[in-house]
C-alpha cells in the first residue's frame, strides 16, 4: 500500500492502493510509519509524497464511514506530515480529492502536473473535509476561494490552483512529475507549515456567501457546516479549528443526509455493472450512429453523440421536419455557446458531424441506429423490419420507446440479438439518465455496448428489463393515477404538488403533467370527456405550451392556481356524484410516494431492475429525486418498510382495485429486511 524509494537524500513515499489510492487504514498506517522513520534517518533531507497509478488520491476510504475508527485517523496523519522537521513536497497528478488534497495541504509544498485537478468534494457526500481541509485551505488561498471550493465541491484545474496559491509549481507533464518533484524537494531547506499562517475575513462575508447560495444549499446540512468550519479558521488557531471541524464532521457523517448521499455514490457505480456478464466481454465498435426521427427526442439524442465527436446520420420522412429538427439542434448549441459554455468553433464542429437525409438506406453504414419516432407499435415494427433489410451485420438496433415492448419490436427483425432499448429522458441532450432495456433475446455484447456507449456520451445508464414503462415511467403510473383520484376526492393540484416539492422533488405530478403536455395520449375528441385530463384538453388546457394546464401560466411560464381548473374539477365531481372531503398531506404522501415504492418493489421482484439501488439511480437522474434522500427504495428503508406496508394496507381501498401490494415489500417489512433481492 505504501512504497518508499530513496533517491540519494530525498525519500519518495508512494501511495499505491488501486484504483484511486483511497486513504484506508493500511495506507494511513504506512504513511505514518514512513514519515516517522524518515524523521530519524539523517541521510534523508526532504520527502516527496505521490500517488501510484492514475492519480494522487481520491480521498478517505468512503467504505470505512460508519464503521469503528482505526488508528491513525487521517487528521493525525496530516498533522504528522505538517509537523515533519524535513520539508515535505506533495507531487500531484490526476486527482487530489478530499482527504487526498488534505494530505497535500499537510505537505509544506505542492507541485502538480498540468492535467491535475484538485478539490474537496466531501459536500457531495453530505460531509465536510474532516482532515484539516476547512482550516488549511482558507489559510492558503483565502476565505473566498476556499468557501467556493468547499461548498461547491467542484475540483479546480492545476493552473487555477497555481494562481490561487494552492500549488507552488507546475510540472511539465505527468511523466516528468516524479523526477521534477524530487529535484524540487532537494532545493528546499526548511518546512513551511500552512497551520502557522492565519487568515482573516469580515464575518459578514459568511452570511453573504450563505445568502448568495441560499437556493442551492436550502435544506442541506453539509454546506452550512462547511461555512461554519471555514469561519472557525478565521477565528481560531489551527488545533482548535480542527476540533470544531471534527465535531461537525462526526455529526454529519452520522446523519441521514450523508448516509443517503453515500448510498447514491455507490449506487451509481453499482448501476454500471451487469449481473452475470463476463468482465472481459468484447464490445462492438461504435463509430457512426444513425437516428430515425428529427423531433425533440431525436434531436436531443443526436446532440449527445455529436458533442462526443461521433458522426450522426439523421433520417426523417419529410424535408421540412428534417430542416426544423436540424434548426432546433443548432439553436440549442448556440444557446449553450451564448452562455459561454461552448465556442463558436465547437458548435460548427458538432453540427458538421451530422448528415441529415430523407434516404433510409443511408443508415447502412451505421454501427448503432436509434429509432426515436412517436409511440406506436405498428410504426416501430415497420421501421425495424425495414432496418433489418438495410443495417449492416452486427449493427445495434435501438428503440427510444418509453413504454413499449422491446421483445415485440425485436420480433419484427431477423436479428433480435442486436435489438435493445435506449430510453433517453427529455430533454435528451441534458438529462443524464438512459434506461438500457434488455430484451429477452438481446445479446450480452449488445447490452454491454449499449451501457458503454451511453457512458461515453456522458450519461448514467441503468439496465432495465421489458415491461410497460420500464423502471421510471412504470413507477409514475400508480403515482399519477392516485394524484388524479385525489383531485376528484377533494385535493387541489397545488396541494398534491406541494407535498412533492416540500419533500424535495423539483416538481409535483401536475406541474410535471403541464411541462410534458396534458394532451399526451389524449384521444383528440373534445366531445368525449371521460377523465379530468379529457376535460382540460377539451378546453385547450394542454399545459405550459398553451400557458394553461392544471395551472395558469404567465409569459415567463410562472404558474398560478387556476380558478377555471377548480371549476372543471367541481363539475367533474358533481357529475360523478363525489362529495369532496378534506385530504391530508399524509394521505397524499401514502397514495403517491408510498405507492411508487410499492411499484418499485414489484419491479425488483420481477427482476426488471437488477437491484434496488438501480431504481434509486433512475429516480435521481431521470426525475430529480433529491439526492440527500437517496432514492425511493433507500428512502423507503429509512422510513421503515413496516410503516409503509401498514399505511398502504390502510389505504388499499382508496388506492384502486388494480393496486396490489408487493409480496416482496410485505415480506421485507415482516422480516425487517431492506428492500434488496
Ligand atoms: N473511497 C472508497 N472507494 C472509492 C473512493 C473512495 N474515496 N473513490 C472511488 N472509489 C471506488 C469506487 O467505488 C469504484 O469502486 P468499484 O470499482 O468497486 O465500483 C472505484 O473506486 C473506481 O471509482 P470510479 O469508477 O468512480 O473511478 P473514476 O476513475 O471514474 O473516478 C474519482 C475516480 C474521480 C476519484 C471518483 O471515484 C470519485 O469522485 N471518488 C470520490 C471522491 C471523493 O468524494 N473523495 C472524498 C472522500 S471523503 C473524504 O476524503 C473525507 C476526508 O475529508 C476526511
Amino acid at each position: 500500500m505504501i512504497e518508499t524509494k530513496l533517491h540519494d537524500d530525498v525519500l519518495e513515499i508512494v501511495m499505491a492502493n488501486p484504483p484511486v489510492n483511497a486513504l484506508g487504514a493500511q495506507v494511513r498506517q504506512g504513511l505514518a510509519k514512513a514519515l516517522a522513520d524518515a524523521q530519524g534517518d539523517p541521510a534523508i533531507k526532504a520527502i516527496v509524497i505521490r500517488g501510484a497509478g492514475k492519480m494522487f488520491s481520491g480521498g478517505a476510504d468512503i467504505t470505512e464511514f460508519g464503521k469503528p475508527p482505526v488508528d491513525p485517523w487521517l487528521p493525525q496523519v496530516v498533522d504528522a506530515i505538517e509537523a515533519s522537521a524535513k520539508p515535505v513536497v506533495a507531487a500531484i497528478h490526476g486527482m487530489a480529492l478530499g482527504g487526498g488534497l488534505e494530505v497535500a495541504l499537510g505537505a509544506h509544498y505542492r507541485i502538480a502536473s498540468p492535467k491535475a485537478r484538485l478539490g474537496l468534494p466531501e459536500v457531495s457526500l453530505g460531509i465536510l473535509p474532516g482532515a484539516g481541509g476547512t482550516q488549511r485551505l482558507p489559510r492558503l488561498v483565502g476565505v473566498e476561494t476556499a468557501l467556493g471550493m468547499i461548498v461547491s465541491g467542484t475540483p479546480i484545474a492545476a493552473s487555477k490552483a497555481a494562481q490561487a496559491g494552492l500549488v507552488d509549481k507546475l510540472a511539465e507533464s505527468d511523466e516528468s512529475l516524479a523526477a521534477e518533484a524530487i529535484a524540487y524537494a532537494r532545493t528546499l531547506t526548511a518546512p513551511r507549515r500552512t497551520g502557522d499562517r492565519s487568515v482573516s475575513a469580515d464575518p459578514a462575508v459568511f452570511e453573504q456567501f450563505a445568502a448568495q447560495n441560499a437556493r442551492k444549499i436550502k435544506g442541506l446540512d453539509a454546506p452550512q457546516a462547511c461555512i461554519a468550519a471555514v469561519k472557525a479558521a478565521t477565528e481560531l488557531p489551527l488545533d482548535q479549528g480542527q476540533e470544531k471541524e471534527r465535531a461537525l464532521f462526526q455529526q454529519l457523517v452520522a446523519g441521514e443526509q450523508s448516509k443517503a448521499l453515500r448510498h447514491v455514490f455507490f449506487a451509481e457505480r453499482a448501476a454500471a455493472k451487469i449481473d452475470g456478464l463476463p468482465k472481459d466481454i468484447q464490445l462492438r465498435p461504435i463509430t457512426k450512429v444513425g437516428v430515425i426521427g428529427a423531433g425533440t427526442m431525436g434531436g436531443g439524442i443526436s446532440m449527445n453523440f455529436l458533442s462526443a465527436h461521433i458522426p450522426v446520420t439523421m433520417v426523417e420522412m419529410a424535408q421540412d421536419a428534417l430542416d426544423r429538427g436540424i434548426g432546433v439542434m443548432r439553436k440549442n448549441y448556440e444557446a449553450t455557446a451564448a452562455k459561454g459554455r461552448l465556442t463558436a468553433e465547437q458548435v460548427e464542429k458538432a453540427m458538421g458531424l451530422v448528415t441529415p437525409t430523407l434516404d433510409f438506406s443511408a443508415l447502412a453504414d451505421c454501427d448503432l441506429i436509434i429509432e426515436a419516432v412517436y409511440e406506436n407499435m405498428d410504426v416501430k415494427k415497420e421501421i425495424f423490419a425495414r432496418l433489418d433489410g438495410i443495417a449492416k451485420p452486427g449493427a445495434m438496433l435501438a428503440s427510444n420507446t418509453s413504454y413499449l415492448s422491446i421483445d415485440e419490436i425485436a420480433a419484427a427483425t431477423t436479428r433480435p440479438q442486436d435489438v435493445l432499448g435506449l430510453h433517453f429522458f427529455s430533454p435528451a441532450n441534458v438529462m443524464k439518465l438512459v434506461e438500457v432495456v434488455r430484451g429477452a433475446k438481446t445479446a450480452p455484447d449488445a447490452l454491454a455496448t449499449g451501457m458503454d456507449i451511453a457512458r461515453k456520451i456522458g450519461k448514467v445508464p441503468v439496465v432495465a428489463g421489458v415491461c410497460y414503462g420500464f423502471i421510471g415511467n412504470r413507477m409514475l403510473i400508480p403515482r399519477q393515477a392516485n394524484a388524479n383520484a385525489l383531485l376528484l376526492e377533494g385535493a387541489t393540484p397545488e396541494q398534491v404538488d406541494r407535498v412533492h416539492t416540500d419533500f424535495g422533488m423539483p416538481m409535483g405530478p401536475f406541474q410535471m403533467a403541464d411541462l410534458a403536455g396534458v394532451d399526451i395520449g389524449w384521444h383528440r375528441d373534445p366531445s368525449r370527456i371521460e377523465s379530468l385530463q379529457d376535460a382540460l384538453c377539451a378546453e385547450g388546457r394542454w399545459g405550459q405550451k398553451k400557458q394553461a394546464g392544471f395551472y395558469d401560466y404567465d409569459e415567463k411560464r410562472r404558474p398560478t392556481p387556476s380558478p377555471v381548473v377548480a371549476t372543471i374539477i367541481d363539475d367533474f365531481r358533481a357529475r360523478a356524484g363525489i362529495v369532496p372531503r378534506d385530504i391530508s398531506d399524509e394521505e397524499i404522501m401514502v397514495r403517491t410516494l408510498y405507492s411508487m415504492v410499492n411499484e418499485g418493489a414489484k419491479i425488483l421482484e420481477e427482476g426488471i431492475a437488477q437491484r434496488a439501488s438501480d431504481i434509486d439511480v433512475v429516480w435521481n437522474y431521470g426525475y430529480g429525486w433529491p439526492r440527500h434522500k437517496g432514492g425511493p427504495m433507500f428512502w423507503a428503508d429509512t422510513v421503515g418498510l413496516d410503516k409503509i406496508a401498514q399505511a398502504l394496507t390502510r389505504y388499499q381501498q382508496a388506492l384502486g382495485a388494480e393496486f396490489t401490494l408487493s409480496p416482496l415489500l410485505l415480506d421485507c417489512a415482516a422480516q425487517g429486511k431492506p428492500l434488496d433481492r
